[in-house]
């Protein structure tokens, strides 16, 4: 009896250390090589690009909205007018439940809302180029903002 007991515990202790391994090994594995200064200034700039981009959008510019095959306004309005430095768009509330649409809403969901409606325009490609700028430009314009998913 005294020895039936003793083998659970043992084999608990075995098959937590395997566990402790394994996700230890993953771990290791996502992350086993560190990025060298050359890579992280590469991906830098490929970020920066998109934020360029999306605050040429965000401020109305013609030639980036035609280079990126969209049209973001029908009124004469850039997202910019209503949106100073991107005042009131609250990238780190979503996703959550948006009233004006009656659902549970992205950022891009809202962004092309803001499109549809006060902009008069044809939504554009979620995951499109232009949306994909806007939306880089939008998380950088409030970055260090706490992350607070579903707020209003
Ligand atoms: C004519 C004014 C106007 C323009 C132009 C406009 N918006 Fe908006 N935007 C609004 C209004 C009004 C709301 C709803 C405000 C609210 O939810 O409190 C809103 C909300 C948003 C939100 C969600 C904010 C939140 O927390 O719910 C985002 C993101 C946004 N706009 C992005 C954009 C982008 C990108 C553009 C340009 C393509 C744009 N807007 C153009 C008026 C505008």
């Amino acid at each position: 009896m005294a020895r039936k007991g003793l083998r659970y515990p043992l084999i608990a202790v075995a098959v937590g250390a395997v566990v402790a391994l394994a996700a230890g090994g993953m771990e290791a594995l996502a992350h086993k090589e560190k990025h060298t200064a050359e890579q992280l200034k590469a991906f830098e700039e490929v970020f920066m690009e998109q934020v360029r981009d999306g605050d040429r959008l965000f401020h109305g510019d013609a030639a980036t909205e035609k280079r990126l095959g969209v049209k973001l306004s029908n009124t004469g309005m850039a997202c910019a007018m209503c949106h100073p430095y991107t005042s009131d768009t609250h990238p780190q509330e979503f996703p959550k439940f948006q009233e004006q649409m009656n659902e549970f809403a992205t950022l891009r969901d809202m962004i092309n809302w803001c499109i549809e409606k006060p902009n008069e325009g044809e939504k554009i490609d979620p995951d499109g180029p232009a949306m994909k700028a806007l939306e880089a430009y939008i998380y950088w314009s409030n970055r260090n903002s706490r992350l607070d998913p579903g707020r209003h």
